[in-house]
């Protein structure tokens, strides 16, 4: 294996991939049948044999990247996954070449000084104390923290398992106590109700939220909702509230729910994974208002601060509440020793963890946080856009005003298996990729703008070719 030669290979290919997919040259996406594919990829062969190098490596490149998901593609409109900045990719490929476990500083100095440093952005954005160096500050002052994690997902049961600690000390020794509850909005993203069942909390601790016909949380009916909750002798060890729900993109009213959660005392999180990236903005960050009052926030880099996936941050306000999510013994890892660095290794569910703080920040400092939040801002009014070219044509009926970057919008006379349909033949096109999405009780299409070179252009194409599809179809 010639190693130099393989890396140019493979970048060169990745290059060009990307810029035909940046031109709208490519289709979004082909989706042959699995099995031709991993006959086509040779896999059964290559692993038996090796050899994938050279001018194999190339013949295998090509057709890998023939069928994966062109992100870059402007057409590209479906999920929540970041469009990565390419100034990224330089931090991936240290990440990965150095392969530092960096949750133990003695392991990753770089690595953990980027992540202590980029949690630290995160948490002033945030509107929190960001953590003092190591050796900087008292280790009783107050001060917030956070953690990277392999995703949302991990970062919102990171954030439960801290919830719990607080409420309650001894479940982490003795089991949960059955009266231990979650409030959280029927909306919320799944991730939570996953890391109930994870927990051992299981889904009847997970009490829905009172909320109006577009899925956000009513305070005024959440402060009857605890009271009622407590008379029948639950322990609510949390109340959740979305910031950009993952259907429509709407954000509660965080002032309003802090208030009831501050009167019962009660810890309040965040779901910031998609939307809290409206803190570096000036013209959005008003739907974060009342946020910092939260004891936890996710917050994904790998949605809208164009990270590579995957790359997701807990943020606590207090530190103390992260330190407690976890307890372990390890004599191998977890022993005195003088701090030069600092271990984030008792704060997270990972004991190998990746330096994803380098892609994250090499991503950022790549272009600056201005035109990170530019960026934002852009991909932003282009949902108000869009909203306003589907709500002013008689074809289209618009779900709801977008409050980000997700519009959901459906085709006046088709029923919810129709709009499945319709975005199976649009998928077979090529030529654009949307998904689908329940919301308010019916099922939409569901348009998500990531891609910067997205335009109102691209939308309206395919509006166009929805329109073309569904005629065909009569
Ligand atoms: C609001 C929200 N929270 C959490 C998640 C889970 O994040 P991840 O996919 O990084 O695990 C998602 C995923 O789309 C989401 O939309």
């Amino acid at each position: 294996m010639n190693f130099s030669d393989d890396m140019k290979r493979a970048a060169s290919a990745l290059q060009a991939w990307i810029e035909r997919a940046e031109s709208r040259e490519d289709s979004v996406l082909m989706q042959p049948r699995m099995a031709a594919l991993a006959r086509d990829l040779k896999l059964d062969e290559l692993m038996r044999e090796g050899g994938l190098t050279g001018a194999r490596l190339s013949a295998f490149l090509e057709t890998c990247l023939e069928a994966s998901h062109r992100i870059q593609h402007p057409a590209s409109m479906g999920h929540q996954v970041s469009c990565p900045h390419p100034a990224s990719f330089i931090g991936g490929l240290m990440d990965v070449m150095t392969n530092n476990p960096m949750a133990i500083y003695e392991m990753g100095p770089a690595a953990a000084t980027v992540e202590f440093a980029v949690v630290n952005w995160l948490l002033r954005k945030a509107g929190w104390e960001p953590h003092p160096w190591p050796g900087a500050g008292r280790k009783d002052e107050a001060h917030a923290a956070g953690v990277l994690t392999h995703g949302g997902s991990l970062a919102q049961l990171t954030a439960l398992a801290a919830a719990r600690a607080h409420a309650d000390p001894e479940a982490w020794e003795n089991g949960n106590d059955p009266a231990l509850t979650v409030i959280a909005p029927p909306d919320a993203h799944y991730s939570i109700s996953r890391a109930m069942g994870i927990l051992g909390l299981g889904q009847k601790a997970l009490s829905p939220a009172p909320c109006d016909a577009l899925g956000r949380v009513r305070p005024d009916a959440l402060d009857s909702q605890i009271r009622r909750l407590k008379a029948e002798g639950r322990r609510i060890m949390a109340v959740t509230a979305n910031a950009g729900c993952t259907a429509a993109g709407l954000y509660d009213d965080f002032n309003a729910i802090a208030d009831v959660c501050e009167a019962h005392d009660l810890w309040l999180h965040i779901d910031g994974a998609h939307g809290a990236a409206a803190f570096i903005t000036s013209r959005y960050r008003h739907l974060m208002d009342g946020a910092e009052h939260a004891r936890s926030l996710v917050w994904d880099a790998h949605k809208m601060l164009r990270a590579p996936g995957l790359c997701a941050a807990v943020l606590m306000r207090d530190h103390r509440d992260l330190d407690h999510a976890f307890q372990q013994k390890a004599s191998y890892l977890f022993h005195d020793k003088e701090q030069i660095g600092f271990d984030a290794i008792s704060r997270t569910v990972e004991c190998t963890k990746a330096g994803i703080g380098l892609k994250f920040f090499t991503g950022l400092a790549g272009q600056g946080e201005a035109a990170l939040a530019a960026y934002v801002e852009s991909r932003f009014d282009l949902g108000a856009r869009a909203a306003k070219m589907i709500s002013a044509h008689p074809d289209f009926e618009l779900a709801v005003e977008p409050q980000a970057n997700i519009v959901c919008f459906a085709l006046r006379g088709l029923d919810d298996h129709g709009h499945l349909e319709l975005r199976k033949k649009l998928l077979a096109t090529g030529r654009a990729y949307i998904t689908t999405t329940e919301f308010a009780g019916r099922r939409w299409l569901r348009l998500v703008f990531m891609n910067p070179e997205t335009t109102l252009g691209d939308v309206e194409e395919a509006l166009a070719l929805l329109l073309e599809l569904a005629k065909n179809e009569t």
